[in-house]
């Protein structure tokens, strides 16, 4: 089974004739999964949808995580992203929520920062800003392929931390005042291998501020630089969004990021995001991986 789909440029697909709103069969929906692990992200336009009905795409995926670190369950206002509140007025810069939003803005991979980080999310517009709030997509696996070869062999075995409270305080915020509590931080391997299509990629983002055994300015100029193997333009896909327009990424496979925007214009979004079921999982010279 194969669904029909365009390629939007070096990672991402835009995928035609599936309707995510009606029920879908399973082999689509097998087809869907493999696509989205094969491209890095699925792009759907004009696909307005109810936060049940997404909620409930996303259940098919697996588990969801409860994005706002506490223990109270998620309920439907929970899933939105906005620099609104519930009655439709901006909110106030130094508001946390705008942290929220502002943090978005460096390479990241959803929850990395937990021992078992977010699969795939989900996320859906709402009300856009005419200008500005893009997302931009980049692939790890990609970011990988490019590197020489005997640089890919140097970092076997390196653990890096993903620290989303240190990320936080570099902008003089304190992460427990955004969510309530101090975010888990994690290690995970720098080299992993991708549990579904075993296809060997890198785990970085900016949210990495160390690496186990070795200087902290070692460390971060190797992050920078295996980032900027990722995030090479010419390997970024650029998503402009259209309200109705639903993205689906797979975070094990790649990084995102949001462009700032006019805090005046509001920008709602919907996201659902999909717990992981296993660690990062290292790739190693004796299992690789496939490129
Ligand atoms: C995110 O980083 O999870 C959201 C990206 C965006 O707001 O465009």
């Amino acid at each position: 089974m194969s669904l029909e789909s365009k390629r939007l440029g070096p990672l991402g697909v835009e995928v035609l004739g599936l309707d995510l709103r009606e029920p879908i069969s399973d082999a689509d929906w097998q087809a869907l999964r493999e696509l989205i692990v094969r491209e890095g992200v699925a792009v759907f336009r004009d696909q307005p949808m109810e936060a049940g009905v997404q909620i409930e795409l996303g259940r098919r995926f697996g588990e969801l995580e409860n994005t706002t670190l506490d223990t109270m369950p998620m309920d439907e206002s929970k899933f939105l992203l906005a620099n609104v509140d519930p009655q439709g007025r901006t909110r106030s810069d130094d508001d946390v929520l705008m942290q929220l939003v502002a943090i978005n803005e460096s390479w990241h991979t959803d929850s990395s920062f937990r021992d078992v980080p977010a699969s795939f999310s989900l996320f859906s517009a709402l009300t856009i800003p005419e200008e500005g709030g893009d997302t931009f997509f980049a692939s790890l696996h990609l970011g990988w392929d490019a590197l020489p070869i005997e640089e890919q062999a140097a970092l076997y075995g390196l653990r890096g931390h993903h620290d989303y409270e240190r990320a936080y305080a570099l902008r003089d915020v304190d992460m427990r005042t955004v969510f309530g509590g101090s975010a888990p931080s994690a290690t995970h391997p720098i080299v992993r291998r991708h549990p579904e299509s075993g296809r060997t990629g890198l785990y970085v983002s900016e949210h990495v501020f160390a690496i186990e055994d070795m200087p902290e300015e070692e460390a971060m100029t190797l992050i920078r630089h295996l980032l900027d193997a990722c995030a090479d333009p010419k390997r970024v896909y650029r998503h402009r969004w259209a309200v109705g327009d639903v993205l689906i990424w797979d975070n094990r496979s790649t990084l995102h990021r949001a462009q700032g925007f006019d805090p005046d214009r509001p920008r709602v979004m919907r996201h659902v995001r999909v717990a992981g079921s296993e660690a990062a999982i290292a790739a190693t010279p004796s299992d690789p991986g496939r490129p």
